[in-house]
């Protein structure tokens, strides 16, 4: 089964996307004439592909006379392989993927054969990457009567009601906010309430300006990205993880290595050990109702991975999306709290529990990465939008916030245990989290989590294959994310129940 996942969601061949990867990245200059190319096992464990897909790739671009190879020590780039690149071939290949995603309306051929066969030194628009597709999206693009696939909470536990209050209180404080922009580092108001928040609540004790207001966690994650790894660059994920993230340092071109994610965290010498090995750049970690297990970063270990951090030098970015979706009594301090030398870069997401559609986060980092980050959002988007911040941040501030969360709570925890009971008929295996938006369910030793899912898309029910959740292609998981914040009791109990029939129809061909 392995990558089943790509075949899945992408129709190119596999071998000719990473020989498209490697071309564009040779044109853009990452690799230059007679610069090594990565080994084929580790531009595999990269890709998230098999080894033998890279292997066909360069055996293909040395058959091309794009790379050469040398006895026993690796694949090179081709001199002036730059002009070569813009031959038919390579523009062929990005023509095709072009059409794909733009329904063929023009494609880059068309736009650019008037020039080239003018005979005008012409540099082609490169694609800078056709391979990598945001998985999760496409899966929950298809509609389905039983989504378990969306870690999103329902919008009728939301306090969409009173929403029109807020909008309009706004509207009257601030008469001409839509005729300005916001600051780029996010509305100054907003930022300081955030400083006083974060101060009462886990005593950070920070200025309005440590604060970056962005564009939900998603944008928070892709500038951090930018601003840390550039191809080939080692990160550390856990495994499994949130596969927003995979997506997206793996469209930046790191070299991602793993670390189980347990019920009681990781191993702190395995880590150290694959630290000492590795020398990462970074490590990407969603500690607390960890996506997809629900797991909690005990407390210890986060003080340790902090000092490892210090040791080692490298940087931390927690992602604490679902920080406040505790059923019991509160989590451990962020990893944050623990830092007083600024490794860790501290992201903290308020779409999910208010409004989604106000796509509001918050990066936490010290100023060293604050002036570089700012440069990025700038770059993406000039700052998130006004009105969003501002009304996100009188409902925040309102006495209604700490009821809505106690309720929503509530709600959460009793679908956990509604999605639990139809569990209890399976012999499916999970760990019942404390928090958060999903169950990870071990299906028994053998059955296709994707074929599974193939067969429950058909009777309408959907949800995240173990596969998508894997950093890296050396492991495989026949484990599926069930999100149960989605869906009313009732759902669940017939989603559950078409899931398990897919599942019973599934085993009785295996
Ligand atoms: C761990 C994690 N990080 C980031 C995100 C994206 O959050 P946002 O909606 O704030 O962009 C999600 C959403 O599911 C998530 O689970």
């Amino acid at each position: 089964m392995k990558n089943k996942h790509h075949d899945f969601l992408t129709k190119q061949p596999l071998s000719q996307q990473v020989t498209d990867f490697l071309l564009i990245r040779i044109d853009r200059g990452d690799y230059t004439a007679h610069d090594k190319l990565p080994s084929v096992r580790t531009l595999a464990q990269q890709l998230g592909v098999h080894r033998l897909t890279v292997f066909k790739s360069y055996q293909q671009l040395v058959h091309n006379g794009k790379i050469y190879a040398k006895d026993r020590s690796g694949y090179y780039v081709m001199p002036c392989i730059q002009e070569e690149l813009k031959d038919s071939n390579l523009l062929h290949n990005l023509a095709s993927v072009s059409d794909k995603s733009y329904d063929g309306t023009r494609s880059i051929q068309q736009l650019l054969s008037p020039p080239i066969l003018a005979g005008i030194n012409f540099k082609p628009p490169v694609v800078s990457s056709p391979l990598r597709t945001n998985m999760l999206s496409e899966l929950q693009a298809h509609h389905v009567d039983y989504q378990f696939s969306k870690a999103l909470i329902d919008p009728a536990l939301l306090p969409n009601a009173y929403m029109s209050e807020y909008v309009k209180k706004v509207f009257d404080l601030y008469p001409k906010l839509l005729g300005t922009y916001s600051t780029v580092q996010g509305d100054e108001e907003l930022r300081v309430t955030l400083a006083e928040y974060f101060k009462k609540r886990h005593q950070f004790f920070l200025l309005p300006e440590d604060i970056l207001i962005t564009s939900g966690a998603q944008q928070a994650i892709d500038l951090i990205a930018r601003l840390m790894i550039k191809p080939g660059d080692t990160i550390i994920m856990e495994r499994p993880t949130y596969s927003g993230a995979i997506d997206i340092f793996r469209q930046q071109g790191a070299h991602i290595i793993s670390i189980p994610m347990l019920p009681d965290g990781y191993d702190m010498d395995e880590l150290e050990s694959i630290i000492r090995n590795y020398k990462p750049r970074m490590m990407y970690v969603t500690p607390t109702f960890h996506n997809p297990t629900g797991y909690v970063l005990p407390a210890s270990k986060r003080k340790r991975l902090v000092e490892l951090a210090e040791e080692y030098h490298f940087l931390i970015t927690e992602d604490d999306t679902t920080y406040d979706m505790y059923f019991e009594e509160e989590p451990p301090l962020p990893i944050y709290g623990y830092d007083t030398e600024g490794v860790v870069m501290y992201i903290r997401s308020f779409s999910k529990y208010i409004a989604p559609g106000l796509r509001i986060a918050a990066v936490l980092c010290s100023p060293w990465l604050m002036k570089d980050l700012l440069t990025l959002k700038s770059l993406a988007d000039g700052g998130s939008p006004l009105l969003g911040q501002k009304i996100f941040m009188h409902y925040f501030t309102s006495s209604r916030m700490q009821t809505h969360m106690e309720k929503l709570r509530i709600a959460l925890s009793l679908r956990k245990e509604a999605m639990e009971r139809c569990l209890a008929k399976t012999n499916w295996e999970w760990t019942p989290p404390k928090g958060g938006l999903d169950l990870w369910v071990q299906l028994p030793e053998g059955v296709s989590s994707v074929e599974l899912l193939r067969r429950s898309l058909a009777l309408s029910v959907s949800f995240v294959p173990g596969p998508f959740c894997e950093p890296d292609a050396v492991h495989h998981s026949s484990s599926i994310r069930l999100s149960y914040c989605y869906t009313s009791e009732r759902q669940i109990e017939e989603g559950m129940q078409r899931l398990i029939d897919a599942y019973d129809s599934l085993i009785h061909t295996i």
